[in-house]
């Protein structure tokens, strides 16, 4: 299964089938040619492509048959229809039957394997999405951290090797990152699995109140302690603690868990007598705690005890074929949810999304489909159905500031620029990926510098 895809090509005329055998296997593919309808059935019939190509027009058994055929044995071969006649209507007819796309001829062989390529990673996504889905059925209630980016794939290594060890575990990363979801990643492969996991915002309350949460109090402790109250510390006890924002705890009570974490028993306010507390401890922040050491605002001794291992989580926008993977586990997740037919994204929406940087990383992916899905009435989430902020990104481009649409020139000289940047500075690779050669990139680029 180490090849990039299984093709079949149904086409009459030998001279176009020819070549565009040619040019599919040289792309790496594994590909089938036949020269009829027929023989494409009995194809089809036998086994599971990815990417069908067929002509339309054909004698006895055409094209349409070819693509009914398809639909009916698998839902994942994704066809292309080639035709051959000015016929915008049988064109019409496959994208209706469920064609992925077609190709008019005469074709040029370069938007042969860019259709190609698109099509194959729609499939290549769809069996992810059902494998998704088997794990997703699978793993109910349990914890399920969706990556295929290789640094988070070695994370999760590290977390699952750490899980059942009961090190103290700090977890960093910017907002939105999944910090809360590893933390339960890691209690629910603990040897504590079976014990609560409790959490606690140490930003979101006063002194006051914290120290109530997390110590408790004895009857009596200050006026209103009508009863003895267990503190988080206390009721996590064969569990796990998860400490959030933990930066933000103020300095006397860093003083204070230290004690607790060390001595492994805590003291209710207003208490006397220590109670066993056997949790542990995962800690979350998004602010950099070295530097906060080093400045004073956090104890060094309890950041020590506290950063036993570090888990670094990165950010969605430098994670590799990740928005792809969650947009659609988001988007399973959200249909399914709100009992919604919304199957598909739109292959300008998806691209939009992968360009987006993400400053709110996975929460804010999720809430962009979440929101995609519930106002989504055609099965698809188009470029209509992103917020305003990410549509603008697409559009910008486009538009000048004065709101003025910009030329064709100017648009050339911001893709030459751009393509020059991402090839590093390096003319030569930027010709090579903008199809032109060398002289000419370099007499484009004096023109600009002219200007
Ligand atoms: N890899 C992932 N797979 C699936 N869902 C994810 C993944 N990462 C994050 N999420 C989801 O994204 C949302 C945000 O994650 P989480 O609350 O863990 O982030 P956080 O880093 O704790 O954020 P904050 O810093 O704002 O507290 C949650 O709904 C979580 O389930
Ligand atoms: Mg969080």
């Amino acid at each position: 299964m180490s090849c990039k895809g299984k093709l079949l090509v149904v086409e009459d005329e030998k001279i176009a089938l020819k070549n565009l055998l040619h040019v599919l296997k040289k792309e790496g593919y594994e590909v089938t040619g036949v020269a009829s309808g027929a023989a494409a059935l009995a194809q089809i019939e036998g086994q599971v492509f990815d990417v069908v190509l067929t002509d339309l027009k054909m004698e006895k058994v055409d094209g349409m048959q070819v693509l009914k055929k398809c639909r009916e044995r698998s839902a994942e071969t994704e066809v292309i229809v080639i035709t051959g006649y000015a016929t915008p209507e049988s064109a019409v007819e496959a994208m209706k039957q469920g064609a992925f796309y077609y190709i008019a001829k005469p074709f040029r062989l370069d938007e042969v394997r860019k259709v190609v390529g698109e099509a194959l990673e729609k499939t290549r996504l769809k069996r992810e999405n059902q494998q998704l889905r088997a794990q997703i059925d699978g793993y109910e209630g349990r914890v399920k951290i969706i990556t295929q980016d290789q640094s988070m794939l070695r994370l999760l290594e590290m977390a699952r090797q750490v899980a059942p060890t009961d090190c103290n575990v700090l977890i960093t990363g910017e907002s939105g990152t999944g910090k809360e979801l590893f933390a339960r990643y890691l209690h629910y492969n603990s040897t504590r699995a079976d014990g609560p996991f409790l959490a606690v915002n140490c930003g979101a309350f006063s002194e006051q109140l914290l120290a109530n949460e997390l110590f408790g109090h004895e009857k009596g402790a200050f006026t209103g302690a009508l009863a003895l109250k267990k503190g988080l510390i206390e009721t996590a006890e064969g569990g796990t603690l998860f400490l959030d924002e933990v930066t933000e705890m103020p300095t006397a009570m860093q003083v204070k868990l230290l004690r607790v974490i060390q001595e492994r028993e805590v003291l209710r306010l207003g208490g006397t007598q220590a109670v066993k507390a056997d949790a542990r401890y995962i800690a979350a922040t998004n602010r950099d705690m070295d530097e906060m050491t080093r400045g004073g605002s956090f104890r060094q001794d309890l950041y020590f005890r506290l950063n036993v291992v570090n888990l670094h989580i990165p950010p969605l926008r430098d994670r590799n074929g990740d928005v792809a993977l969650l947009s659609y586990f988001f988007l399973k997740k959200f249909a399914a949810l709100m009992k919604k037919e919304v199957v598909e994204i739109s292959p300008d929406a998806l691209s939009v999304l992968e360009n987006y940087d993400f400053p709110g990383n996975v929460r804010e992916l999720e809430n962009v489909i979440e929101r995609g899905v519930a106002i989504n009435t055609g099965g698809i989430i188009e470029l209509a159905h992103l917020p305003d902020n990410l549509r603008e990104l697409s559009a910008r481009s486009y538009r000048k500031k004065d709101g003025r649409i910009s030329s064709l020139e100017e648009q050339e000289q911001a893709y030459i620029r751009w393509v020059l940047n991402e090839a590093g500075g390096n003319q030569t690779l930027a010709a090579q990926l903008l199809g032109i050669n060398r002289v000419s990139l370099w007499r484009k680029l004096k023109t600009y510098e002219s200007l």
